[in-house]
């Protein structure tokens, strides 16, 4: 995104335009700049060319994840949902892998039926339960355990996963029986360890104290697994002043790890690969004085765009035709939700705003849509993808009479 003549243009497309012509609130995703993050995770790892399996819960709009998948990319899926829609996106299944604490009989069923690559375990139930749902079917099945580390991921606690008060995968002592327990299940091939410790990390220690705990498990195992899958969690940049992750340093580590493992690499990444690419473009409504703030109303909601509401997460927000008069009073940006924590972030000094003008909620593309809900009866918004000038609408706008 870039200011030409002071209009903010995504591609080769002005945003103005785009308002005018689809209306607000719009996603709107640019293509080259999934293209880059794609190139660019490759790049970062290429010494070792792990399994990308991109992390469907970011974004599950099918025509992204079709675009991802030209790109070589597997899917990384929590739900028979995701895994419905990124069968139909045509990513093939031995690039797919099925995490989550709570499959039912009926997910797992599907998930042996489509024979994907791994279900990455969570517990001895489920384990069992994979079994016996194998030895029905007389299949064989591949899956992971998921060790929860005790490594804490110095994020959001909202998002960490991989601390021991975390429900999520299983403690060393438990994965060692349960390796042990794997070896004696005739319909079960235990493939893959695997592990997830939060989201959003900007720090490379938490991933090299994650490395040193499965290395250690590992060693102390002594059992040859064909995968290690690493997860995903790598952060990005939503405001200037945020440093950004070391991916040399987090690669040296992992190669590090391999010097002493034999073992194929995954990667379960989402925001990295869609979070920049999208931006919600929204219209105010009306300007409200409130005496200590202005409040900025939006036609952009939180349930559009979870994440200030849920996580205190902060998006950059840009006025789509920027001018040089600043306001000297405090702008909050909200919805019109009837919630009081219906806002997305309050800024002072920024330029003079007007009713009726657009502005830009940036790096919406991981969970945005993917979180978005019908709160208030409100239709979701309309989805465009840009690539150069072409503009592709990949979501309709929901119409009320698809919700009454
Ligand atoms: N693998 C597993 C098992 C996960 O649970 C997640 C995310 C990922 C991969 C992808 O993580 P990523 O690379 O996107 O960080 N709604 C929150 C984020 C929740 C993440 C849940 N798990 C947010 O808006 O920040």
């Amino acid at each position: 995104m870039k200011y030409k003549n002071k209009k903010l243009t995504i591609e080769k497309i002005n945003f103005q335009n785009l308002a005018i012509r689809f209306g607000t609130p719009a996603y709107c995703y640019s293509h080259s700049k999934l293209e880059e993050n794609i190139n660019n995770f490759k790049e970062n790892f290429k010494s070792f060319s792990p399994l990308i399996c991109f992390s469907v819960k970011s974004n599950t709009n099918l025509n992204i994840i079709r675009e991802i998948k030209k790109f070589g990319l597997g899917a990384d899926v929590v739900s028979k949902g995701e895994l419905m829609m990124a069968l139909k996106a045509g990513i093939s299944p031995n690039k797919i892998v099925f995490s989550g604490v709570g499959k039912t009989n009926d997910e797992i069923k599907f998930a042996i039926e489509k024979k994907i690559l791994l279900i990455n375990a969570e517990s001895k139930s489920e384990i069992q339960v994979i079994n016996k749902i194998a030895k029905r079917k007389k299949k064989i099945v591949q899956i992971g355990i998921r060790l929860n580390p005790n490594t804490d991921a110095k994020t959001l606690k909202q998002i960490s996963t991989g601390k021991s008060e975390n429900k999520f995968g299983v403690n060393s002592k438990t994965f060692h029986e349960l390796v042990n327990y794997c070896k004696n299940s005739k319909n079960i091939k235990l493939q893959c360890l695997s592990v997830h410790i939060g989201s959003q990390i900007l720090d490379h220690k938490p991933y090299e104290r994650m490395l040193k705990a499965i290395s250690n498990i590992i060693s102390k195992t002594k059992y040859k697994f064909e995968f290690v899958d690493l997860g995903g969690g790598m952060g990005i940049s939503y405001s200037n002043k945020i440093k950004k992750l070391n991916y040399k340093k987090y690669n040296s580590a992992i190669k590090n790890f391999l010097k002493k493992h034999n073992t194929k690499i995954i990667f379960e990444p989402g925001r990295s690969i869609i979070g920049n690419t999208g931006t919600l473009l929204s219209k105010i409504i009306y300007i409200k004085d409130g005496g200590i703030k202005k409040f900025i109303i939006l036609d952009a909601a939180m349930n559009d765009l979870m994440r200030p509401a849920l996580y205190g997460a902060v998006h950059k927000i840009l006025p789509i035709n920027k001018s040089n008069i600043i306001s000297r009073d405090i702008y909050e940006f909200v919805g019109p939700i009837c919630e009081s924590t219906d806002k997305f972030v309050t800024l002072k000094k920024f330029q003079k705003l007007k009713e009726k003008d657009f502005v830009a909620i940036c790096d919406v593309g991981a969970y945005g849509t993917s979180l978005s809900s019908n709160y208030n009866l409100r239709p979701k918004p309309i989805e465009l993808l840009i690539k150069g000038r072409k503009i592709k609408i990949i979501k309709n706008r929901q119409k009320h009479k698809d919700l009454i």
